[in-house]
């Protein structure tokens, strides 16, 4: 076929990339382009990290610190957990592309959802290994069919909590029942990359989010995923972390690239700790946001999935990919979940409101069908 294609390994013939919401974004730039596919935080990055990455720009002369020595320790004072429980990566998906590398190779697998988080295939499949995904109920994780999948060779479970794209959670009963029947040999990846979120709507709902940590101070076989990318606004500077058990991430830290973090990543996500307002800022603003956007999708007589993350699952009841098409005609990008299966659904996130008021207006052209054919 080509020069590469029989010298490449079997999985990276196979694999497909990633398809990401706008891809030429800084190649050909669109200033006016309402960009509503990717749940980015609309009100931008911390403040206080933009003032640290100023600061650090000077420095960059020099390799970061390998170990995230600072960070690490803020984090560890953070979470009440040791240092040797947490590792600093680029982005969480970082954390899950070590976790595959560390734990999967060809003949072993990972279990999880159908309808969720796009990469845990990727990076699943990149070793090798079979990634098994359960059928969803009520468009979230079916935890019982999730354990029935579980077999011998299964290393590792991914569950998002907020899960993405459908923006459920999992009830955290469910959850302690499922950690402690989960057999020993399987690592439990707790993806809480929309936490802050999470923890808003929980607050205000009166529902415990996430005991996450405390199955880990309990010794559990699990890895709690967070990343800087969504409420403190720095998806475009790929930092996130795992926090597991020490002996596990020991494993992990030999797998990791070298200098993989760097040192203007680091000085933000220091800084954007700090910053209290901003993460308040983007949680109560993504909340009244989600409230109103969601109210004017079902008033167009759309189905919506009540969301706990920075953006909505809907089911227009028709083709979502044409659909799609026509918004970003009209300078909206959403995205269509036909590579999830859920051909009549798109995921939108959660914009400004003048963004979100724009995508209503947009969406007040589309008829709804009667048609209760969901995706
Ligand atoms: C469930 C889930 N996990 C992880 C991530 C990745 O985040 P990061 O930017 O930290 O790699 C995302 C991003 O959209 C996500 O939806």
């Amino acid at each position: 076929m080509s020069r590469f294609f029989d010298l490449v390994t079997k999985p990276a013939r196979e694999i497909g990339g990633y398809e990401p919401g706008v891809p030429t974004r800084s190649v050909a730039p669109e200033p006016h382009l309402i960009r509503l596919d990717s749940n980015e935080n609309p009100l931008g990055p911390s403040p206080r990290a933009i003032e640290a990455m100023q600061r650090a720009l000077a420095e960059t002369h020099a390799y970061p610190d390998n170990d995230c020595t600072a960070l690490a320790a803020k984090l560890s004072e953070l979470h009440a957990a040791p240092t040797e429980q947490i590792m600093v990566t680029p982005g969480s998906t970082g954390m899950i592309s070590l976790l595959c590398h560390t734990l999967l190779a060809p003949g072993l697998n990972a279990v999880t959802s159908e309808k969720s988080f796009i990469v845990y295939g990727m990076a699943v499949r990149a070793t090798g290994a079979e990634l098994i995904a359960t059928p969803t109920k009520n468009d979230g994780f079916n935890l019982a069919a999730i354990l029935a999948a579980v077999n011998r060779n299964t290393r590792l479970v991914f569950l998002a909590n907020p899960n993405n794209p459908t923006g459920t959670l999992l009830d955290a009963n469910e959850l302690d029942r499922f950690i402690a029947e989960i057999p020993g040999h399987v690592v439990v990846v707790l993806d809480e990359a929309y936490f802050e979120f999470a923890a808003h709507f929980a607050e205000r709902r009166k529902v415990e989010y996430s005991r996450s940590l405390r199955h880990l101070g309990q010794g559990a076989s699990v890895v709690v995923l967070r990343t800087f990318s969504k409420a403190h606004g720095l998806a475009g500077l790929r930092i996130g972390y795992g926090l597991g058990p020490a002996e596990l991430l020991s494993y992990c830290r030999r797998m990791q690239d070298t200098y993989s973090v760097s040192s203007v990543a680091q000085a933000a996500a220091i800084s954007a700790l700090d910053d209290d307002d901003h993460v308040t800022r983007s949680v109560s603003h993504n909340a009244e946001q989600a409230s109103s956007l969601s109210t004017g999708l079902l008033e167009l007589g759309f189905k919506v999935t009540p969301t706990w993350a920075n953006f909505i699952y809907c089911d227009l009841r028709q083709d979502a990919a044409a659909i799609s098409q026509r918004l970003r005609a009209e300078g909206i990008s959403v995205r269509p979940l036909g590579a999830w299966g859920a051909q009549n659904c798109i995921r939108v996130s959660i914009g400004t409101a003048q963004q979100n008021e724009k995508f209503l207006d947009a969406m007040r052209q589309i008829p709804p069908t009667t048609s209760s054919q969901s995706g």
